[in-house]
């Protein structure tokens, strides 16, 4: 009888605070798939001095967007112009993908989060088995109607990942071309090699491999030369301002490469997660990383470079701090 009475009151407590909820957060019940338990975002499961970074570096993405100007109106119906942002409904989270920042392990982690893989399953993935898999168990916010992306972008926690943009290029090369095993290599590093050297041997055309940084440069400085800021440059050297819109979605967590585990543990502890984001060493991809591939190149390349990629890094105050010698 008693632990009968104290079932209804704490059914009878459930349904008073969700309908307090709704009624608070303006939630009109999302009519497009039923979201009836929302989750609310727990701040206070965080330390207090990283929600201080982390407003911080709100507050002057915030900045710079302004004195960029009026950031170039992005149209939520254009399937197009949010390619990137992923939801999982059960935690309230909205995630926007930019390659060569940690995304590889956030996707398995939405898969997890999905309830789609089991978390051993979802962490032994390769990287190309992520990226399909996602494709097709992780849901994109295009897959909803207008009224239903406007809904997540107002009401879940959004975060994106960045990092130095020119540092963000070396990886790519790195990882796409330097690296033998991407399929990269095979169309574009034939490409780069037959138009950007001089006398490519049949074997280099042939395994599309060997490309060098700078080859790989002229060709990135070719492509933004009248591709710039469209849809169709390749998304690994793409913009973030491209790919999440960062002036004009009001991102919650602004989680930075030089801090990605600590930054990616406390967005799973704000929506009560026990998971943790998988450990790595970042140890060969530090500045200095950096400057070993920039030095290769003159001063007016690197130039070019940093004013392609200006307004990324000063959203998120980083600087010109590559060192020629
Ligand atoms: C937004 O995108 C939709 C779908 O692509 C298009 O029909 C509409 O004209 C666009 N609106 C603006 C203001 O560009
Ligand atoms: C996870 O999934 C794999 C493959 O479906 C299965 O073999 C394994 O037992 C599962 N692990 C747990 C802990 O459920
Ligand atoms: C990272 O590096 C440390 C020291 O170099 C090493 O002990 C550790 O096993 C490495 N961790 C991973 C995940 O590779």
């Amino acid at each position: 009888m008693q632990t009968r009475r104290v079932c209804l009151i704490a059914v009878f407590c459930i349904c008073i605070t969700s309908i307090l909820h709704l009624v608070f957060n303006n939630g009109v019940g999302d009519s497009h798939d039923g979201l009836s338990c929302m989750k609310t975002t727990k701040w206070d499961a965080v330390p207090e001095h990283w929600k201080l970074e982390n407003n911080r570096r709100k507050q002057y993405a915030k900045e710079m967007c302004r004195s960029f100007g009026i950031p170039k109106p992005f149209n939520i119906s254009d399937i197009g112009q949010i390619t990137q942002l992923y939801v999982d409904d059960r935690h309230g989270l909205l995630f926007c993908e930019v390659p060569k920042v940690g995304c590889t392990n956030w996707k398995k982690l939405l898969l997890y989060l999905t309830h789609n893989y089991n978390y051993t399953e979802a962490m032994s993935l390769s990287q190309e088995d992520v990226h399909m898999r996602v494709l097709s168990f992780v849901t994109p916010l295009a897959r909803f109607n207008e009224y239903g992306r406007k809904y997540r972008l107002q009401n879940y926690l959004k975060f994106m990942m960045v990092r130095h943009p020119m540092e963000r290029v070396v990886s790519a090369y790195v990882d796409k071309l330097e690296d033998d095993h991407d399929p990269y290599l095979l169309w574009l590093g034939k490409r780069i090699l037959k138009k950007y050297r001089k006398n490519p041997s049949e074997d280099a055309l042939k395994t599309g491999r060997s490309v060098t940084f700078q080859e790989f440069i002229n060709y990135l400085l070719d492509e933004t030369k009248t591709k710039w800021g469209k849809k169709n440059i390749d998304i690994h050297w793409r913009t973030y301002d491209n790919l999440c819109h960062p002036c004009s979605i009001d991102y919650d967590v602004i989680g930075k490469y030089e801090t990605l585990e600590t930054d990616s543990n406390n967005i799973l502890d704000m929506i009560g997660s026990q998971i943790r984001y998988p450990s790595f060493n970042k140890s060969s991809k530090t500045a200095t990383f950096m400057d070993k591939y920039y030095k290769q190149l003159s001063p007016g390349i690197v130039q070019k470079i940093w004013e392609l990629y200006r307004r990324d890094a000063e959203i998120y105050g980083y600087d010109y701090s590559v060192k020629q010698n």
